[in-house]
């Protein structure tokens, strides 16, 4: 499999073999981690890591990631590059292809990530926009694999927004050979551009998580929305992943969110703190996947 050069800035990019070929490979990496083998397959190299938004789980296990193997990081937040305001994107592009290997960003509007590949010589990394977060879901479906044994024939239930996370679930679970149900208010639906024929979006979450393998949920409120909170909060009180809710669901489901949590809005404390291993090692498995990212496409 050669991925070289690609860009990573959404599932629909990449297909099925390319897909697994990258949670196999994450998967690789992460036993190797625990038997701390040393790696330097991307010895010397660099990441520019863009952040316009905050971030905990996305900057060190990118920065941790690419120390593992081999590399280096360095880190531009918002107030230090201004991304397309001190000067364009294409020209920040351009610049920084002449001293890095790789670039990861981190912005609200997804076409700024996509006018930035076209003007990198180097590979692109989209690590959230407001439209779809695929590093996350690559992290998520390596843990399904581990705690199911295997990706085709399951069904994954997102309650909540129709927001980034929504949008990278239906992308990278049909791909893989999922079936998604999204729960979520009128008005908050997913972009039709990720909604394929194995995924219904429904409105009633009950509904949504019958016989489903797997319940997602993600905030109400995503970064850059804060002062939408309080509306948002009346909005989605239905679609809380809650004990009465699991009630309705396989027995066996598993229970995922990328992090950050808001208990007592969209989980409570006790389906989170009950699932919580689970959660943590979804949040650990960000480092094996995108280390595997970083490895095929650097
Ligand atoms: N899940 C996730 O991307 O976390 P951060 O926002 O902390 O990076
Ligand atoms: N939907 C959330 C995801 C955070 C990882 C946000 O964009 O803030």
């Amino acid at each position: 499999m050669n991925l070289k050069g690609k860009d990573f800035l959404t599932l629909l990019d990449y297909n099925k073999d390319e897909i697994l070929y990258l949670i196999d490979l994450a998967a690789k990496l992460k036993q190797e981690n625990k038997e701390n083998k040393t790696h330097h397959i991307l010895n010397g190299k660099t990441l520019a890591m863009i952040f316009a938004k905050p971030s905990l789980r996305t900057r060190v296990s990118f920065e941790v990631g690419i120390q593992q193997l081999g590399g280096y990081a360095v880190v531009l937040k918002q107030d230090e590059i201004n991304l397309g305001q001190r000067e364009t994107i294409a020209d920040t592009a351009r610049v920084l292809s002449r001293y890095a290997d790789g670039i990861m960003i981190r912005t609200f509007a997804h076409q700024d990530v996509v006018d930035f590949a076209k003007y990198s010589d180097i590979p692109v990394i989209n690590a959230l926009t407001d439209l779809c977060h695929p590093c996350q879901v690559l992290a998520d479906l390596l843990t399904i694999k581990e705690k199911l044994g295997k990706l085709e024939n399951l069904k994954l239930a997102y309650v909540g927004d129709g927001n980034n996370m929504a949008n990278s679930l239906l992308a990278g679970c049909s791909i893989v050979g999922m079936d998604v149900s999204i729960a979520c208010p009128k008005g908050y639906e997913p972009n039709e551009a990720f909604i394929t024929p194995n995924a219904e979006i429904l409105d009633d979450p009950f509904e949504a998580v019958k016989w489903a393998n797997i319940i997602y949920t993600d905030v109400w409120a995503s970064m850059g929305q804060e002062s939408e909170a309080a509306e948002r909060r009346k909005i989605f009180a239905d679609y809380q992943v809650n004990s009465k809710l699991l009630e309705n669901a396989s027995k066996d489901a598993i229970v995922l969110h990328c992090l950050p949590a808001h208990r007592g809005e969209e989980i409570t404390e006790s389906v989170f703190e009950t699932h919580a291993d689970i959660i943590f090692e979804q949040a650990e498995n960000r480092l094996h996947a995108q280390k595997a990212i970083m490895a095929s496409i650097m």
